[in-house]
């Protein structure tokens, strides 16, 4: 098979095409022909080393993909029943999290490091770790979901509970803030969007969102939210900037609402007002991903509502490096697909 390898170093200059033999799936495994990998920031993160600096190399990254099971192993169908040759699938984020707490060892399963990903031709996975794509999707879109929407999805859904009427806020217009405003929305959210981008923003409308925000031209972007929302804040923060935007968060946030802690695109230490949390009983939550449980929820819903994901853009397999930079660069709005086979 094909793959992209991550071999004798980090950065995207040690991302090599190469040939691997094709796995073969053992008892209780199934082997996946995989159709399109999609890029999430810490794929991205893990390239560049940033990640996990102590991840062992070769490694196949990304962790979200879609394709058709092309054989079972022994014992595969007593532990998926149903689970055929051809079933459309995606391949579960952390592999051994299938309900329940993010333990530690379950979350250690995850693909695209330390495990080995989804940018090849084949992968091998526990016949329990996939589940069977929504029918309306093609595998470029069923593939951007196992990270990115199951995070916004958990944040909002599980971890959170996002009632109809709710103001939700979600930080800027890449994958997993695009699912969260896709999401609320479907969950009778309105959504408040910030971003860098007035194009971006007019997206974001366009899209269903109720206001927004550019986070450039009003650095004080969170007490403009609070505004929006009445005077009183938002119900919902989907925080994916981390440290340096949790302060203007604070700020969007109601008393007694909700910030789900979910990435550092903007730093990791953050100087926070402790006082404003507890005075204001704000829950602040860290979200990671979700569990199967957390997916197939989620498929439930996205199949009721037929939600379509935004795909910004699909590059070729031989051009995933540009793939990387093309999400490096921040120019994008919701997901990058790298399409996989001919
Ligand atoms: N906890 C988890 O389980 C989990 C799961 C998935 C992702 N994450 C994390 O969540 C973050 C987003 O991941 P992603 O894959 O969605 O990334 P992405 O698609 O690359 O999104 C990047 C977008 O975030 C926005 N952004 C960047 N800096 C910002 C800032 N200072 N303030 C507000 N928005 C900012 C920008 O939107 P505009 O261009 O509109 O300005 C940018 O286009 C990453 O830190 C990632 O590691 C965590």
């Amino acid at each position: 098979m094909r793959a992209w390898e991550l071999r004798g170093g980090f950065g995207l200059d040690h991302l090599e095409l190469v040939e691997r033999p094709d796995p073969e799936p053992g008892p209780g495994e199934v082997l996946v022909r995989l159709e399109a990998a999609s890029i999430n920031y810490r794929d991205y993160l893990m390239v560049e080393g940033r990640y996990n600096p102590k991840q062992a190399l070769p490694l196949i990254p990304c962790s979200d993909g879609a394709g058709q099971v092309a054989a079972l192993g022994p014992g595969a169908e007593r532990l998926a029943p149903g689970l055929r040759v051809g079933a459309r699938v995606m391949p579960i984020f952390a592999q051994g999290w299938l309900g329940g707490e993010p333990r530690r060892e379950a979350v250690r399963t995850t693909l695209g490091g330390p495990l080995d990903g989804t940018l090849a031709e084949l992968l091998v996975a526990r016949a329990e770790s996939v589940v069977p794509a929504p029918e309306h999707l093609s595998a470029e879109e069923a593939a951007t979901l196992p990270c990115a929407a199951v995070t916004a999805w958990n944040a909002l859904a599980e971890t959170g509970s996002v009632r109809p009427g709710d103001v939700v806020l979600a930080l800027g217009t890449g994958g997993v803030s695009v699912f969260a405003l896709q999401l609320a929305l479907l969950l009778g959210a309105r959504v408040v969007v910030t971003s860098s981008s007035d194009d971006k923003l007019a997206r974001a409308r366009e899209l269903g969102a109720w206001e927004g925000v550019n986070y450039r031209s009003v650095p004080e972007w969170g007490r403009r939210v609070r505004e929006l929302a009445g005077g009183e804040g938002v119900d919902q923060v989907i925080e994916v900037g981390g440290g340096e935007t949790l302060p203007q968060s604070l700020q969007a946030v109601r008393a007694g609402g909700t910030i789900s802690l979910i990435g550092v695109l903007a730093g990791r230490p953050a100087e926070v007002d402790v006082a404003s949390i507890l005075m204001r009983s704000i829950r602040v939550q860290g979200v990671l991903v979700g569990s199967k449980q957390h997916f197939e929820a989620m498929n439930r819903a996205i199949v009721q509502h037929r939600l379509s994901p935004v795909v910004d853009r699909v590059f070729p397999f031989a051009e995933a490096r540009q793939a990387f930079e093309h999400l490096a660069a921040g120019r994008h709005f919701g997901k990058v697909v790298v399409r996989i086979g001919e």
